[in-house]
């Protein structure tokens, strides 16, 4: 299994504080937003990490992170030319994946849940994505479920079906390759990973599992004051 850390986009929801940084190098506790995500791969076990991100700061990113020695993994980079989404993004990563299944993190995805046991349970074909029922699903790509059963994923519904959000957590196959060299640009201009998930979905081979512990994204002004209080919380027991 290898794992993938998605950190491009231009951080416009976080404008003025992503002026002349990126996104995931805010401070989210103690540390730069993109150790959590790199931290959950590394401590499923996975030693072979991608980072994607842009080119206006993958000179910090390096900076910041180097070869992964002090995270005890290796990391690969890849640069994503413009913000097109974050299918775009993963796109980049089929030589890196080399054939193997990979578990994919947004980089702005801050949560509790080890991910050992999803990454162990991953039967190497298909997909998984991990969900989290939220307060407010229209900001998010939200799952339809038929019993135990996900029927489909709506990107930012304004009915939402469910208050079960798609978080940033995915585990592909090799497959995901194909696909993405299929689809079109959404109404926001991106490649989006709910058409991958769908996709998925209609196939019959996508799985799923519910978060236990607390989730947020960070890539909004509330949603990284909330992923801070959570994180102190959290170190203060
Ligand atoms: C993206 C995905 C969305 C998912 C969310 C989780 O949204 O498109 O499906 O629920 O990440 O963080 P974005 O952050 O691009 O608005």
């Amino acid at each position: 299994m290898k794992g993938i850390v998605l950190a491009g986009g231009t951080g416009s929801r976080l404008y003025p504080l992503t002026k002349v940084t990126n996104k995931h190098l805010l401070p989210v506790g103690s540390k730069p937003m993109i150790y959590y995500p790199i931290e959950k791969l590394t401590g499923a076990g996975i030693e072979e990490i991608l980072i994607v991100t842009g080119t206006e700061h993958m000179g910090s990113v390096v900076n910041l992170l180097g070869s992964g020695k002090d995270f005890g993994c290796r990391f690969t980079y890849k640069v994503q030319d413009e913000a097109g989404g974050i299918a775009q993004a993963l796109g980049l990563a089929e030589n890196f994946a080399a054939g193997d299944a990979m578990t994919v993190i947004l980089g702005d995805n801050v949560f509790q849940d080890d991910l050992g046991e999803a990454v162990a349970s991953y039967p190497g074909k298909g997909a998984s994505i991990m969900l989290k029922e939220v307060d407010d699903p229209t900001r998010y790509g939200v799952a339809e479920l038929d019993g135990n059963r996900i029927i489909g994923i709506e990107e930012k519904p304004s009915k939402p079906k469910s208050r079960l959000c798609v978080t940033g957590v995915y585990m592909y196959d090799t497959e995901v390759f194909d696909y993405i060299r299929t689809l079109k640009p959404s109404g926001r201009g991106e490649l989006e990973i709910t058409d991958v998930n769908n996709h998925y979905i209609h196939k019959g081979s996508m799985r799923f599992s519910v978060m236990k512990g607390w989730w947020t994204d960070a890539g909004t002004p509330e949603s990284l004051r909330r992923a801070n209080e959570l994180i102190y919380q959290m170190k203060n027991g």
